[in-house]
């Protein structure tokens, strides 16, 4: 099983201090930052660019996800690259070219994930998963953040570990979407070992490092 790596999102995050909000979450120990990208037409919202991934560059040394919820990724891939990130995440769903988007990735010196929908089956997964560092099984349906947990994808993350485990792939299992020390447990007991976190890191009363220490707590094994 990969290292279990708590990832922060920040769309949950306080815009108006965002700089010492991912530095708050590197300090208690988050392992990565994710930047939700969307583009009101691939998913109802419409949230951040190249430019915030550029300051979340300049406010830490955590490898920076962008999680691409646009349609035609591919058209848009280098900015994110330049702009800093050094994990691209696109969607199954999002464009006919995954492949060549994958190699777009790559080919900027950069990690490729791919995500998919909870609508979305792992056998969709088949014929790109030797080709990418990490796939993302969605929790809720993307869009927002502070959603309910779809507890029906456990199942889902569970196949993904055992075509992983199939192949004798070194690829990780990213879940995103209701984690909270509640949810941790069942999606690492599942087979997932990237778990972003929102509304629970950053919403909650308990503040930024109680949070991220319950969640570590919770998937320790
Ligand atoms: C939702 C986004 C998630 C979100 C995290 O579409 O992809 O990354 O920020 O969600 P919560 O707040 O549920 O942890």
């Amino acid at each position: 099983m990969p290292k279990i790596e708590i990832v922060a999102s920040i769309l949950s995050a306080d815009l108006t201090r965002l700089g010492e909000h991912v530095k708050e979450a590197e300090a208690a120990g988050a392992d990565r930052i994710q930047v939700d990208i969307m583009d009101g037409r691939f998913v109802p919202n419409i949230t951040f660019g190249p430019l915030v991934v550029e300051a979340v560059r300049r406010s830490t040394q955590m490898p920076i996800e962008a999680h691409l919820m646009i349609v035609e990724p591919e058209r848009y891939v280098p900015e994110f690259a330049s702009a800093g990130a050094d994990v691209i995440i696109v969607h199954q769903e999002a464009t006919p070219h995954l492949h060549r988007a994958i190699q777009q990735i790559h080919h900027l010196g950069k990690k490729a994930g791919v995500a998919i929908n909870p609508s979305t089956p792992a056998a969709m997964l088949e014929d790109i998963m030797g080709d990418v560092d990490s796939v993302l099984v969605m929790t809720v349906n993307p869009g927002f953040g502070g959603q309910e947990f779809i507890a029906e994808t456990l199942s889902k993350i569970a196949r993904v570990r055992q075509m992983i485990v199939e192949r004798g792939l070194a690829c990780d299992i990213e879940v995103d979407g209701g984690i909270s020390a509640a949810t941790a447990p069942r999606v690492v007991q599942a087979g997932a070992n990237l778990l972003v976190s929102g509304a629970f890191i950053f919403s909650s009363r308990e503040g930024v490092a109680a949070a991220i220490r319950r969640l570590r707590e919770g998937v320790k094994s």
